[in-house]
């Protein structure tokens, strides 16, 4: 049932008391709202800006940063279509057309009767089981147009107090909701026989802090988010870093297309991620953790409080942890709310402490000025359970996997045009001749690894080996057939970082869109050789002067087609003499109706 403005006001200061009054829980306060009110009203921006002390705007700028978070109202089911080209290859536009049809509401809009809005987002973390979709938060996976018209009767059916949901992530009970296993093939090092869950945590405890660190040194783990920084440098860094406080963050937001092996070990493993965060915690001196959730994986949140619950009785979190006095540890779980760039993680670390997700200027790095401002350790779900296992088994069993500079096993989230697409655990040295063998794809075309951030690869290629020292990855491995074209796939990719781009600089808030026009006018086959000079000229430029690694990436997608599929571009383009269809007049036409003056005449004056 609706709140009445004195109800909304009263509910709210509730929900504020319940957060402690804590600014910083901002965007659980807001996420809070909207699971109960549908949207946040500028009524309960008021509200919510009164309970905590702050002005109206700095709420407001708030909650606008967030694609989860809508200040007008929506349908009260919102379905979310993943869009990355392996779900559009794989028939997500079809099955949208499904849902437009069944629910009366076209993308990007609300249907009549207020039940449905219905939207295309950002993959969504199921690459495996595309097309998928989220409802209310709730994940449809392996859609099929025919499956629509009972997923929508199914949402009609919903009685209206069925939907005030109790956390976001568990409002609608969906008679199809799966998110089916993702794991083809574990490794040796995170997904093979082990011994008792927390071994690596005890064996940590008998250890000194200095020694821990030295142990993830010797096994020269280095971080598995995707640049590969040395995990005992960081912590070596925010140890030495003199405060009050550390903290040790996870970093779940998992948001590159095409990657979702962090789900699957937050599914499968998460005791061994929890015992990753604990044992950095007793080596930086940390007392508090804090995983950071991507929205899309909402679903995720009452399981993994389940099991942060189950640690603290059995004494792995808290107090004295396994009876080692001093040692106490706790971990929060703070949940995203729809934005790619809250993956980096300065803008993480914002983004937890309840503000918009925009990246820090560094230095200070993180180590030294983090979350709160203290020193705070960021690293990836895979990190902390490569850590957990190095603990359990010792640095020289870990370092006899993979390559010398590249120690260890990878997570490879594999999709598209393959038999078998999910989850692979390999020893670093493989090569994408190795993978695709693995993965049932004898006749790749090209194979995008890192995701839209990373590089299109040829066949020319598929000898080199997954590994820092050639292709580093954060494991996201995108597989295409012949029939594919890449040159459409980069657009895709450069329309990601359009969408994605946070705003704060210019050139990737404008390059991004310059960078998208200028590609779309070759696929149209209407560029020339000088604008292949001038894509590139741009292309530098963004990755040059972008303050963050989401901008100095954002021609990546460009920049490797045009190097590895040179002959994509040759085709398309036209002689220098070509003469265009459009004429400046006609492109101008509706601008002279507008203003009612020509063009040429004003630059005759000018
Ligand atoms: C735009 C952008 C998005 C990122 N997204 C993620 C992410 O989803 N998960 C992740 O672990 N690292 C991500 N990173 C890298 C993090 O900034 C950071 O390097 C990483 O969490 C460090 O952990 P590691 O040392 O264990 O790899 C992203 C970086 C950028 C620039
Ligand atoms: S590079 Fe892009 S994402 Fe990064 S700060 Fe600039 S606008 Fe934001």
């Amino acid at each position: 049932m609706a709140l009445t403005g004195a109800e909304l006001i009263a509910w709210i200061a509730t929900v504020v008391r319940d957060a402690g009054g804590d600014r910083t829980r901002l965007l659980d306060i807001a996420e809070a709202v909207q699971a109960r009110c549908g949207h946040v009203s500028y009524e309960a921006i008021e509200a919510m800006a009164t309970a905590l002390g702050l002005q109206p705007v700095e709420v407001q700028d708030v909650v606008s940063f967030y694609a989860f978070l809508n200040q007008s109202p929506k349908g009260r089911f919102r379905i979310r279509l993943s869009k990355t080209p392996v779900s559009l290859m794989q028939g997500a536009a079809a099955v949208a057309r499904a849902f437009a049809d069944a629910t009366g509401a076209a993308v990007g809009g609300t249907s009549s009767d207020g039940l449905f809005s219905l939207e295309w987002t950002s993959d969504i973390g199921m690459g495996d089981q595309e097309p998928a979709a989220l409802v209310n938060g709730t994940v449809l996976t392996a859609l099929r147009p025919d499956d629509v018209a009972a997923i929508v009767a199914a949402l009609r059916s919903v009685r209206r107090e069925a939907v005030t949901p109790l956390f976001p992530g568990r409002d609608v009970v969906l008679p199809h909701a799966t998110v089916r296993p993702s794991l083809v093939q574990g490794g040796p090092v995170l997904f093979g026989d082990h011994g008792r869950a927390g071994d690596g945590l005890r064996a940590a405890l008998s250890m000194s802090p200095d020694q821990v660190i030295r142990a993830v040194s010797t096994a020269a783990l280095r971080g598995r988010g995707g640049a590969g920084f040395p995990t005992a440098m960081k912590w070596k860094f925010c140890r030495q870093s003199v405060s009050d406080e550390h903290y040790v963050v996870c970093n779940a937001d998992e948001g590159e297309p095409g990657t979702f092996k962090d789900r699957v070990l937050l599914t499968e493993l998460p005791d061994l991620v929890f015992d990753g965060m604990t044992i950095a915690g007793y080596a930086l001196g940390a007392t508090h953790g804090l995983v950071y959730l991507r929205g899309e994986y909402a679903y995720l949140f009452e399981p993994l409080q389940e099991v942060l619950a189950a640690r603290r009785a059995a004494g792995w979190l808290g107090t004295g942890i396994g009876g080692h006095t001093g040692c106490d540890f706790d971990i929060r779980i703070q949940l995203g709310a729809g934005a790619y760039i809250c993956g980096e993680e300065s803008a993480l670390l914002d983004s937890a402490e309840g503000k918009r997700g925009a990246p820090r200027d560094r230095p200070p790095f993180p180590t030294d000025r983090g979350y709160l401002e203290k020193p705070t350790a960021v690293d990836n779900v895979e990190t902390f359970a490569c850590a957990a296992r190095i603990l359990e088994h010792g640095a020289a069993w870990f370092a006899g996997y993979g390559t010398r500079e590249s120690t260890g096993t990878k997570l490879l989230s594999v999709s598209g045009d393959c038999a078998c697409p999910g989850v692979y655990e390999v020893a670093f040295g493989l090569t994408i001749h190795g993978l695709l063998d693995l993965v049932g794809a004898p006749d790749a075309a090209f194979v995008q690894v890192s995701g839209p951030s990373g590089e299109s690869l040829s066949p020319k290629d598929f000898g080199r080996a997954i590994a820092f020292e050639d292709l580093a990855t954060g494991g996201s491995m995108m597989v295409f057939g012949a029939d594919r074209d890449v040159l459409d796939v980069a657009l895709q990719f450069t329309d990601f970082f359009v969408a994605e781009s946070c705003g704060w600089c210019a050139p990737c808030r404008v390059g991004t869109t310059l960078l998208r026009l200028q590609l779309e006018k070759i696929l149209a086959n209407r560029g020339t050789l000088t604008d292949v000079r001038a894509i590139v000229a741009l292309a530098n430029t963004v990755t040059r002067t972008s303050r963050c690694g989401l901008g100095q990436t954002a021609a990546n997608p460009i920049l490797t087609t045009m190097r590895n599929f040179p002959e994509r571009y040759e085709a398309r383009l036209q002689p220098e003499d070509f003469v265009p269809r459009v004429t400046l007049r006609e492109a101008l036409a509706e601008a002279v109706v507008v203003q009612g003056r020509e063009p040429v005449a004003e630059a005759a004056t000018a």
